[in-house]
C-alpha cells in the first residue's frame, strides 16, 4: 500500500502533564508498531509537532483519531505527503522527544524552529481572515 506522511503542530490541552505525554508515547507506540505506522512526536513549551508515516489509509484513519482527542487543541496540519519512497523515521514507531531537554544542547535550535512554524501558521490564519472579511465586504 502507497505511503503517507502527515505532520501537524497542537498545543497541550490545559491541565496535560509531562507524564501524560508519556502515556500518549506508549500507548503510540504499542498501536503503531501492530499497524506499521513510524514517526516522532516533539514537543517543547506546551507544543506538540508530530510527524506520521505508514500505510495511506491507516494514518489517514489515526490522524482523525487524534485530531479529536481532547488531550491537546489548535491542531494544524502542516502538509500530508502521498506516494512517499521512503520513511524518514523507521526504526520508530513513535520517537518522543522533550526539545526542552536543556542536556541536549543540539535541541536547542528546533525548539527555536518549533514556536516559529506555529507563529507563522497563527499569523497566516490571521491574514486569511482578513482577507476573507475584506472580500465579502467587498463583493458584497
Ligand atoms: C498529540 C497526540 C499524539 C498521538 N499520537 C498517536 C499515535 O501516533 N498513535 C496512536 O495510536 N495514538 C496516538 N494518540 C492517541 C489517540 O488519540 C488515541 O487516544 C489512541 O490511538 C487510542 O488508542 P487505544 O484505542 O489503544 O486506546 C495521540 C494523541 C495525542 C494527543
Amino acid at each position: 500500500m502507497a505511503l503517507k506522511r502527515i505532520k501537524y503542530v497542537s498545543r497541550f490541552a490545559e491541565h496535560l502533564t509531562q507524564a501524560d505525554v508519556e502515556a500518549i508515547a506508549e500507548v503510540s507506540q504499542r498501536n503503531n508498531a501492530a499497524r506499521e505506522v513510524t514517526g516522532v512526536m516533539a514537543s517543547s513549551g506546551r507544543l506538540f509537532y508530530q510527524v506520521l508515516e505508514g500505510p495511506a489509509e491507516v494514518v489517514d484513519a489515526l490522524y482523525a483519531t487524534i485530531v479529536a482527542d481532547p488531550r491537546h487543541t489548535d491542531v494544524l496540519h502542516l502538509r500530508s505527503q502521498s506516494d512517499v519512497a521512503t520513511r524518514l523515521f523507521p526504526q520508530w514507531s513513535m520517537h518522543l522527544v522533550n526539545l526542552d531537554d536543556a542536556s541536549v544542547l543540539r535541541l536547542a535550535p528546533l525548539r527555536e524552529l518549533l514556536t516559529a512554524v506555529v507563529e507563522l501558521r497563527e499569523l497566516s490564519d490571521r491574514m486569511a481572515s482578513s482577507l476573507e472579511r475584506a472580500l465579502a465586504i467587498e463583493l458584497k
